[in-house]
């Protein structure tokens, strides 16, 4: 069994898998929600000291689970890059702790790549090629994965993210983080024809990248003018998120399209497609994406909902190829970094 600790944001979580059958068997969360609430987005700070109560704590749960013994872990996986530096910390340490005092490997896992191992929690056999769109609140990208240790970065945000993007309408509309559930609750109260309208980004580019800066200020700008003549209520506050969530999924099927049909004309297929992130968990955008992938004869492949977010169960499936592969880190030097470490990745 391996053990693996997630804490690169605002979600401590501690996992454990078994390595043959990649079988899920312990997961447990708490998240920060309520805390960060107040500020509309994650304060490091308090995030930190909150792992620092909460990590803890679930240990114990996962000790109790294994009926107080840790004689069947035989690694343990952590989410060293990339995140806040100072949250990273709280799950490594306790990483090197346990690596330490157990005696057992410790495995250094990329936050990014765990996303993607979310699709096959307590599935032994990855797929490979994979075609990924990952939506979190700090990244939006389409990454080429060969196989687990080949990966390429195809198109990236030029500002905001696509998650980000959703916690800062919801912050303009006093709605609370995280935004994208709330934006996502929020649109489903609009009717259909009351849908704020917003323009595409990047509508006409030919670039193959993302922006949402701009569809922000046009929120931002829709609710100044709202508020200038009218108080905003909740109506208004739907008709708002539902134009934005549209457009803000609009934009990427655009992009997406662009990117499958430049493919298809080089004939270079896509095979498997996933989306992955806490953005992932929307609806709206899962609908679309099954429609154009089934346009393309793509398959889809999502993760379960409760997988979509930040855990450790995905960490734990992600370290089970590194602990087959003997890719061990050493628990005296291993570091956390805000950033992707250049090997994981290849920019194109
Ligand atoms: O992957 P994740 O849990 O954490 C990071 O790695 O960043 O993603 C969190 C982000 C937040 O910005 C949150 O607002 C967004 O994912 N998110 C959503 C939805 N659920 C979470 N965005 C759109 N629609 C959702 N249903
Ligand atoms: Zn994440």
């Amino acid at each position: 069994m391996i053990l693996s600790i997630e804490s690169s944001c605002d979600d401590s979580s501690i996992a454990i898998t078994e390595i043959s059958s990649a079988k899920l068997l312990f997961h447990a969360k708490i998240s920060q929600e309520l805390e960060h609430s107040n500020y509309g987005g994650v304060v490091p700070e308090i995030a930190s000291r909150l792992h620092a109560q909460a990590l803890p704590k679930i240990l114990l749960e996962a000790k109790n689970f294994l009926n107080h013994s840790f004689s069947f872990i035989k690694a343990i996986g952590v989410t060293t890059q990339p995140g806040l530096n100072i949250t990273l910390i709280e799950g490594l340490a306790m990483a090197k702790a346990l690596s330490l005092s157990l005696n057992i490997p410790l495995i250094s896992i990329n936050h990014l790549k765990g996303h993607i191992y979310s699709l096959f929690i307590n599935q032994p056999q990855a797929i490979f090629p994979l075609t990924v769109l990952l939506v979190s609140g700090g990244h939006t990208l389409i990454i080429e994965a060969k196989d687990a240790s080949h990966m390429s970065i195809v198109a990236t945000s030029m500002d905001d993210s696509f998650g980000e993007s959703f916690d800062k309408v919801a912050k303009m509309l006093s709605l609370g983080y995280p935004g994208g559930p709330i934006v996502e609750k929020y649109a489903s109260y609009c009717a259909p024809y009351s849908v704020y309208d917003f323009p595409i980004p990047l509508k006409n580019s030919k670039k193959l990248a993302f922006s949402f800066s701009g569809l922000k200020n046009a929120v931002r700008l829709a609710i100044i003018k709202e508020n200038a003549t009218d108080t905003i209520t909740d109506e208004f506050r739907a008709k708002i998120c539902a134009g934005f969530q549209k457009t803000a999924c609009n934009h990427l099927l655009m992009q997406l399209k662009k990117y499958f049909k430049n493919k298809k004309d080089n004939h270079d297929d896509i095979k498997n497609f996933c989306i992955v992130g806490g953005g992932s968990a929307n609806i709206y955008l899962r609908e679309q994406v099954a429609a154009l992938c089934n346009a393309f004869d793509i398959q889809l492949l999502l993760s379960p909902l409760e997988f979509c977010s930040d855990n450790a169960a995905m960490i734990g499936r992600a370290a089970i190829v590194k602990y087959i592969q003997k890719d061990f880190a050493n628990p005296l030097t291993l570091q956390a970094s805000p950033k992707s470490d250049a090997n994981e990745f290849l920019s194109l």
